[in-house]
């Protein structure tokens, strides 16, 4: 059986975790004058909305978002009742702060959210200016660090800076919301053991399945999806789990950052072909990516290819039935954007591998 790469983190059932007291989102470098752990990236969006409503009866509902972004990130908005507009993305997936705060003026935008992509700094010009603007527009600004979680790209002076831990780790669930001023209202105090457990049991179930040979794929596969329908689920707010904390103070944070970065650098140089465009290289030390992601026009038949071969590619992200006709720069990222895994959980043997299969794929 070819060894897997990609897809959803397992958890060592055998692994001691030591409890560790969770920490606070210093540790994302993300200051301000209070924070709410939570248990997702969506949750601490609707966090930040909700206390901004509460700041501020009678705001009018008008938010402007990245044009190209994930389905979770717009979809908090939209349920609060807002009229959703997007500030454009270049091919090369940068935004300037000057687009960004044109748009939300053109708009008359109330709240503004912005992020990077993939662990590399995509946004052009004086961010923390923009957000002083907005601000004295009495608009709101939110960062969302998600993606650049672990890279050393100062915060922006925003108002509030959201992000999901989920996508760099074996934590079952996981978010946070910090605020620049003031304090959070209806911070959670409960972390959903429902989701909790559920996702255990398939983090489990995948480590059993891998490097014990037990247990059936399709089993475990369905045990992911019912987890994801749980978090998809959730109404209330709820906190971090216990486990999520537990994983996350234990993890290797240098191993994490080195491995990501030599994966990459590896895909980076050996992956040439025209047939592949790689949207980002490493440029200094501050890079710690999310993915490999490349651009490429015969994206469903790569991506089959590779499932083919144990590689498991995903799509960040698909485009939303919710979303209307983007500029270029998202256009082209949904069409054609493919991310290949270079996390920790990889080494340059599985690199070498990824690299073999492409060539195979474009030899054939
Ligand atoms: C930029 C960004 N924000 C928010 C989220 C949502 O995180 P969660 O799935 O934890 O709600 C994601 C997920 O991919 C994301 O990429």
């Amino acid at each position: 059986m070819l060894s897997e790469i990609g897809s959803n983190f397992w958890l060592n059932p055998n692994q001691h975790l030591k409890e560790i007291p969770i920490g606070t989102p210093e540790q994302f470098n993300c200051f301000g004058n209070d924070y709410a752990w939570l248990s997702t990236g969506r949750s601490a969006i609707k966090l930040a909305i909700k206390n901004i409503e509460e700041r501020n009866p009678g705001l009018k509902k008008v938010a402007v978002l990245p044009s190209f972004t994930c389905n979770t990130v717009f979809e908090p908005f939209l349920k609060a009742g807002y009229e959703v507009l997007y500030y454009p993305v270049e091919k090369d997936l940068t935004s300037t702060s000057d687009d960004i705060l044109k748009t939300a003026v053109e708009h008359d935008a109330s709240i503004v959210l912005f992020h990077r992509y993939f662990g590399f700094d995509t946004l052009i010009g004086n961010v923390d200016e923009m957000c002083g603007k907005l601000r004295e527009l009495g608009k709101y600004s939110i960062e969302d660090c998600t993606q650049c979680l672990y890279s050393d790209i100062p915060r922006a002076q925003s108002d509030f800076t959201v992000g999901s831990i989920r996508k760099w780790a074996g934590t079952p669930d996981g978010g946070f919301a910090v605020c620049r001023e003031g304090i959070f209202s209806g911070k959670p105090l409960q972390p959903d053991s429902i989701l909790e457990k559920a996702k255990i049991k398939a983090s489990f179930t995948k480590y059993r399945y891998l490097f014990e040979k037990k247990g059936d794929k399709s089993v475990m596969l369905s045990m992911y999806r019912e987890a994801e329908d749980i978090l998809d689920n959730q109404v209330e707010l709820y906190s971090i789990s216990d486990m999520s904390v537990r994983v996350q103070e234990n993890l290797d944070k240098e191993e994490l950052i080195r491995k990501r970065r030599d994966n990459f650098i590896i895909l980076s140089e050996s992956l040439i072909s025209g047939n592949i465009q790689p949207l980002f290289s490493i440029e200094n030390h501050q890079e710690v990516p999310l993915y490999f992601p490349i651009l490429v026009k015969d994206r469903s038949t790569l991506q089959k290819y590779l499932g083919d071969n144990a590689i498991y590619a995903p799509i960040v992200w698909p485009k939303d039935v919710y979303q209307p006709m983007q500029c270029d720069g998202a256009e082209n990222a949904y069409r054609n954007l493919l991310c290949i895994p270079i996390d920790q959980r990889y080494d340059a043997d599985d690199m070498n591998r990824i690299v073999e299969v492409i060539n195979q794929f474009y030899r054939k």
